[in-house]
């Protein structure tokens, strides 16, 4: 029997106004600091102003790069280090939702390592550690703000590469509800299902052991109680901070444990079809969840239980697939696409996903069930609805 370890360096500050805690945090980390933002929307938040006058009264000079697109490239991250090695950058800060943050944490790593960043694709790929990374989410699904992975594009070879080093832990990461409860209900439920998708791809890894099937667990009932309610009334503040602490969560657990074939499929999709991360998870989960079912059917019974299903005297697999049920009855209600036809991908373009999914790590190191290619393909084709 192998051992298990379960890591968590990042200092994690939750509630509702923590961001005004930035002062009380960010002296120790420098005189001068990038500040990573989304080219969008993102860019000119209430946070960022915040966060612009924290700095300033703490004495703390900030250059700031808003050039983060949906899915961040190895371009622009290449130019962040540069724009921070210009200005002398001590610590980045990466503010936003998934994008800036994983931008953040490869421009820290890229101010202490060699390139080329396509190399650092993997696990344990980078020599030293990352400059002094701060992660301030602003929507609730990515988990980023707790995970030791930056997710990078490379987009002359369409793939997403997923960095995974302990070198890439933020140091600090204020996660302030109220900061999320700017989302409408479409990205409220994408994000969410991100999260979703964490927490149940980390309760079934072959990685997942007690302290990280608590943490997924607990997850899974805070977004199945709360995801309807924010999405219904985006002001309704308990079930934003529900989903807020579920998606940190689930970022916890799943740096430890693992995801699956789920996220290996949703970044073919996204590198191939410009398909949203939280809109390419939804679509693919009930599916993904019905093919694993038959590895670890007891795990998926207690899924059932953590959506609110009644499954006392049932046999353990018919039990776990209402958990697929349950994920399905969710989705119905939410305003997103439930299929991939919905999403214009067609059938003739499913064998080319398939490969590039087939070649994701994921699938050896943590997916509950031995995957062959004709079975990524199969599942594909049962999401085409
Ligand atoms: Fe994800």
């Amino acid at each position: 029997m192998g051992s298990n370890v379960f890591r968590f360096p990042v200092q994690l500050v939750f509630g509702e106004g923590c961001l005004e805690e930035l002062k009380t945090f960010v002296s120790g980390f420098g005189k001068h600091a990038l500040l990573v933002t989304g080219s969008g929307p993102t860019r000119s938040l209430p946070a960022v102003e915040a966060v612009l006058a924290t700095l300033q009264s703490e004495g703390i000079s900030c250059t700031r790069f808003h050039g983060v697109e949906a899915d961040p490239s190895v371009e622009t991250v290449e130019a962040g280090a540069e724009m921070a090695r210009e200005n002398g950058c001590d610590f980045v800060i990466g503010l936003g939702g998934g994008s800036p943050m994983d931008a953040a944490k490869a421009i820290a790593a890229r101010l202490t390592n060699p390139g080329p960043i396509t190399e650092w694709a993997g696990v344990g790929n980078l020599r030293k550690r990352a400059r002094p990374i701060i992660c301030i989410p602003t929507t609730a699904g990515t988990g980023s703000e707790a995970t030791s992975i930056a997710v990078i594009t490379d987009r002359k070879r369409k793939q997403k590469m997923s960095v995974v080093s302990q070198h890439i832990y933020p140091t600090l990461s204020l996660v302030d509800p109220t900061l999320a409860a700017r989302m409408p209900p479409q990205l409220t439920a994408a994000t969410a299902m991100d999260a979703l998708t964490h927490a149940v791809e980390s309760y079934v890894s072959r990685r997942s052991w007690a302290p990280t099937q608590g943490l997924s667990y607990r997850a899974v009932q805070l977004i199945a109680a709360n995801l309807e309610k924010a999405c219904a009334d985006g002001d309704d503040m308990e079930a934003r901070r529900n989903l807020s602490m579920a998606s940190m969560i689930a970022g916890v657990a799943f740096t430890n444990a693992g995801l699956g074939l789920c996220h290996a499929m949703a970044h073919a999709l996204g590198s191939f079809c410009g398909v949203a991360h939280g809109v390419a998870n939804a679509v693919l989960l009930p599916s993904v969840m019905r093919f694993n079912l038959p590895s670890r059917p007891a795990l998926f019974r207690e899924l059932a239980q953590a959506m609110g299903e009644d499954v006392s005297g049932m046999p353990a697999e018919s039990a776990g697939a209402k958990s697929v049920k349950a994920v399905e009855e969710l989705l119905s209600r939410l305003p997103l696409p439930r299929s991939l036809s919905e999403l214009g991908i067609k059938a003739n373009s499913l064998e080319v996903l398939a490969s590039e999914a087939f070649l994701n790590t994921r699938l050896r190191s943590s997916n509950p069930r031995e995957t062959v290619l004709e079975d990524v393909v199969g599942v594909f084709r049962s999401a085409l609805g």
